[in-house]
């Protein structure tokens, strides 16, 4: 793998044209769109600071192991380009077999190593221990996993059957417990270990119109502060990180409307909007030794909406 950490220059840049490759990408989205969500789109991009400074490098992420749930697109997606960029190996799952593949070819395009992804569906828990062990078998046992896959589709109340119920579940809580079960023991042999959880701000704000989705997104912290103890004697550290609203090309296209950005421009304290990088910042942080002594906590990323 070529690692361009002796020249600080090269991987600036490589970062900083990493920015500008997922604005592009984004931009080349445009086409797809309807003509409203272009216009939405359009003003999102003209209205969105260039980053200033690129990203922090962390040295403990160099060929660090790092498993993502659902890294195909959207934040998982910046947080595999994130660690790839920092050099580590990492590996995702997806259900998005097109997202998937093109993520990869950009990262092995902008000259990191490809990352190992498979198209599993995280409802089928079988399987989602299957490609654990699959890609620690061929990266090494995951010294970090990112449980991030979240389907945040709505719903009235009077519409929610049982088996809805359990299948919103099946998606945005139950699927993180049992990767954690599945990377724990490779964990325990490293000596050490970090966990990181994606939670949300949404419930904590009322969000309206997603009930499941906000009855698990609110277990989150449950999880963090229930397996902390446990986890902490072999050093293995676990955390939730609660993104605000967060600039996807989900949530730009299916609900950035007019009101949006009158409530993002309320409700935050920051005038910018979020983007999955800045997710991804935190996430690379809480990865990285730098965070050696974080456990157990809930690391909010909103531009100050709560
Ligand atoms: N975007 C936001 O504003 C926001 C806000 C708060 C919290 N979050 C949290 O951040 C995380 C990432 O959110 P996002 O906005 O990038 O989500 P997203 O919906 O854009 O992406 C989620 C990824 O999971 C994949 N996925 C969905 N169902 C799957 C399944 N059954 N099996 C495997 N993969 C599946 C999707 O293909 C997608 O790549 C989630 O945990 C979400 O709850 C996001």
């Amino acid at each position: 793998m070529r690692c361009p950490r002796d020249n600080p220059r090269a991987l600036t840049r490589r970062i900083v044209s990493g920015h500008i490759d997922m604005r592009n990408q984004i931009f080349l989205n445009i086409i797809i769109l309807d003509l409203q969500s272009q216009i939405r789109l359009e003003t999102f991009l003209s209205t969105t600071p260039s980053p200033l400074t690129p990203n922090a490098i962390f040295p403990s992420l160099l060929a660090r192991t790092v498993f993502v749930t659902g890294g195909g697109s959207g934040i998982g997606a910046a947080m595999v380009s994130a660690f790839a960029a920092q050099g580590a190996r990492v590996a995702f799952i997806d259900i998005a077999e097109e997202a998937s593949r093109a993520l990869a070819q950009r990262i092995a395009g902008d000259g990191h190593a490809a990352p190992w992804w498979r198209r599993c569906d995280v409802r089928d828990i079988g399987a989602l221990q299957e490609a654990i062990a699959d890609a620690a078998a061929e990266l090494g046992d995951f010294a970090v996993l990112v449980n991030n896959v979240a389907s945040d589709d709505r719903h009235t109340l009077e519409s929610v059957t049982p088996s809805y119920y359990d299948e919103r579940m099946a998606i945005n809580e139950r699927p993180a417990l049992f990767a954690i079960q599945a990377v724990v023991p490779g964990m325990k042999r490293l000596g050490r270990g970090s966990v990181i959880n994606l939670g949300s701000t949404g419930w904590r704000g009322k969000g309206a119109g997603y009930p499941c989705y906000a009855i698990a997104k609110s277990s989150v912290n449950g999880l963090t502060r229930g397996l902390a103890v446990d986890l902490g004697r072999d050093r293995i550290r676990i955390n939730t990180v609660s993104p605000g609203w967060v600039m996807t090309e989900r949530q730009v296209k299916l609900w950035l409307d007019e009101e949006g950005e009158k409530a993002l421009q309320r409700n935050q304290c920051l005038p910018d909007k979020l983007m999955p990088e800045d997710i991804a910042r935190m996430v690379l942080f809480l990865a990285s030794d730098d965070a050696a002594m974080c456990t157990a906590q809930e690391f909010t990323v909103d531009a100050g909406w709560v």
